[in-house]
């Protein structure tokens, strides 16, 4: 969380690092901040709120300068106000630093600074470093870049900072641990900055990821130099972004939501290209092929991840354990990590993340590695920091998603792990030739299908005006749909603020069922499969109790038809690619109705895209 941007070279900096900020507002967007270096002196402009309060603020004054930082916040110490707004500054205004991550001891830092005369103007951890930076500069005499170094063998905690200082004006220093930082190689002799390659792909497409306790020193005249904390210099790894601007744009739509909503079809095939060939019958995800023996033998595989990610894991659960016959476990990251876990050498532990920088994900896989198990990752991110830790694994392809509520990453990432299924109960023997091909057919038909489904946006945006006052709803599935009631749910709530439950659809009788009047909507799957029949006595027992039932159904349906209060119809595939289409008419569903109670879809309150805090 927290976005940060920073450029140093012969053009102006505002525009570049108002521009990334904007880009990098899904990550947080409670309040922004820049600092601009300008002839010697050193400017804060500081705003609550989203980057565009900042900007009318900021261009008030003149702006001017070759070197900036720049800021979004999502709070966690201190209120999200101007004060507590980054850039932080030192007491004698030579040093700007930005910050995104947490100082765990923060407040011991805190009390020592201050004994020492420091005084602090924000609650934010983040200003213990700027200070603590200063007070190693100034005591033991150093530039302000080893001064950086040496206050990060003080510091616990993550971290990716900036700092600027007006003593030094051809300078910008830069360091991580387990918050994301990428640097950009201009080509002008001219460098950027940013927590992801976004806000500088439109200027440079050479890039440098920073590794974790790595110090990026930028100097005009010397170029880019990388050291390790321990003051050791490294050869940069400079890679090429795959990236395009397009996809960075909303391209006519009115949310960035909508537009990844709309994206689906080609996101699913962009996923299974080159990975998935019918009529020749094979399927191949060639990341993790020299692993697919050793998950063939596993003990287990144990998936980690948090959300809607994990909500994707759950799908996998089901697709895996049903194809392939090996035993799966998902778990929420954040209680396998504290949960002393019991991991082995035979056993796969696989991550799930869009970003590829959730904390918690992250420190579950350094769990699992510590204890000697294989990591693999699904992750959307291109060079993010669980793919980088990972002995292996699949981009989902899904391309950039931008909207909060995630969408084509979800479909993207149970895309993945169906190809998985398929792949390893094939290669395991357990499913055979025939229904080998009909999965794979069926798969390769899903884009299409998809493409189906969203012509029932009309239809669904009606159902969204009947129930967008609702203060509750409840969602149910059964088999691999349960996930995708427990997805439907979370959207609903995380986008428009109804409180949403997801459950098994027979678990329904064991408590929630006290909620059922004529005021509760209850989503729930009922296409056609092995459990039809039981989801049908289930809806019986909604409209027993008076409640109001939106069924998604196998195109065709006549049962529930005369059951439901509306339906939404979706077309006929194999059981296990359901949730593939079933989650679509949820995605739509909660947009129009967050859309229609005036919310802000792409970022909706409290939280943010790239959850890097734990
Ligand atoms: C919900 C949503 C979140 C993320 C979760 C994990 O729409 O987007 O629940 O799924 O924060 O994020 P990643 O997948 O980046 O690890």
């Amino acid at each position: 969380m927290c976005g940060i941007v920073a450029y140093i070279g012969k053009k102006q900096a505002f525009p570049i690092v108002l521009k990334g900020l904007k880009r990098l507002e899904y990550r947080g967007y409670d309040s922004a901040g820049v600092a601009l270096l300008n002839n010697g002196s050193l400017n804060i402009y500081k705003r609550s709120g989203k980057v565009s309060n900042l900007e009318g603020f900021a261009l008030k004054s003149d702006v001017e300068g070759n070197a900036g930082i720049g800021h979004t916040r999502w709070a966690t110490h201190g209120a999200p106000n101007d004060v507590n707004a980054h850039p932080h500054f030192s007491n004698d205004g030579t040093l700007a630093l930005i910050h995104n991550g947490i100082i765990e001891n923060y407040d011991i830092l805190k009390k020592d600074l201050t004994s020492k005369g420091y005084t602090f103007k924000s609650e934010t951890d983040t200003e213990v470093l700027v200070h603590l930076i200063d007070d190693i500069r100034k005591n033991e005499n150093v530039w302000f870049g080893e001064a950086l170094r040496r206050a990060l063998h003080h510091v616990v905690g993550a971290y990716a900072i900036v700092v600027i200082s007006k003593d030094e004006p051809n300078k910008l220093v830069a360091a991580r641990k387990s918050s994301p930082l990428v640097v950009g190689i201009g080509n002008e002799g001219d460098f950027y900055l940013a927590s992801d390659a976004t806000p500088i792909v439109e200027y440079t497409k050479n890039v440098v990821y920073l590794e974790d306790e790595e110090i990026a020193v930028i100097d005009l005249a010397e170029g880019l130099r990388i050291y390790n904390i321990g003051d050791q210099e490294k050869t940069p790894y400079v890679q090429q972004l795959e990236l395009e601007l397009a996809a960075l744009e909303k391209g006519g739509y009115e949310h960035f939501m909508i537009k990844e909503i709309n994206e689906q079809p080609r996101s699913i095939q962009d996923c299974f290209r080159g990975r998935l060939n019918a009529t020749e019958g094979w399927v191949s995800l060639g990341g993790i092929r020299e692993y697919e023996q050793k998950m063939i033998n596993a003990n287990r595989m144990i998936i980690v991840a948090c959300g809607t990610s994990w909500h994707a894991g759950l799908v996998g659960e089901y697709l895996i354990e049903d194809l392939a016959r090996i035993n799966v476990e998902v778990e929420y990251a954040s209680e396998f990590r504290y949960r002393n876990p019991i991991i082995t050498e035979n056993d796969i532990v696989i991550a799930i993340s869009q970003s590829g920088e959730t904390a918690d994900t992250l420190a579950a896989l350094e769990l699992a590695k510590s204890k000697g198990a294989t990591i693999l990752g699904i992750c959307n991110v291109v060079g993010s920091s669980i793919s980088r830790i990972t002995d292996a694994g699949s981009y989902t392809h899904a391309g950039p998603e931008i909207g909060v509520a995630s969408t084509k990453a979800f479909t993207a990432q149970v895309t993945i792990l169906t190809l998985m299924a398929l792949s390893l109960g094939h290669k395991k023997g357990m499913i055979n030739d025939s229904k080998f091909h009909t999965l794979l057919a069926e798969l390769e038909a899903i884009p299409d299908k998809v493409k189906t489904v969203l012509e029932s946006n009309k239809a669904i945006e009606k159902i969204a005006e009947e129930y967008k006052n609702a203060s509750n709803a409840l969602y149910l599935g059964r088999g691999s749909s349960f996930p995708v009631a427990l997805e439907g749910a979370l959207k609903l709530k995380e986008i428009s603020y109804i409180h949403a439950e997801g459950y098994p659809a027979a678990e329904m009788k064991h408590g929630p069922i006290a909620l059922i009047d004529e005021n509760m909507p209850v989503f729930v799957i009922a296409t056609h499969g092995n459990s039809y029949e039981k989801v049908v006595s289930n809806i019986q027992e909604v409209k027993a109790r008076k409640g109001k039932i939106v069924a998604i159904v196998t195109q065709g349906d006549k049962h529930v038809k005369e059951l439901a209060d509306h339906i939404i119809e979706i077309p006929e595939t194999d059981e296990f690619l359901v949730p593939l289409l079933a989650t679509i008419p949820f995605q739509l569903l909660s947009y129009h109705i967050a859309v229609m109670r005036g919310c802000n879809v792409d970022q909706p309150r409290n939280l943010a895209k790239s959850v890097t805090v734990e």
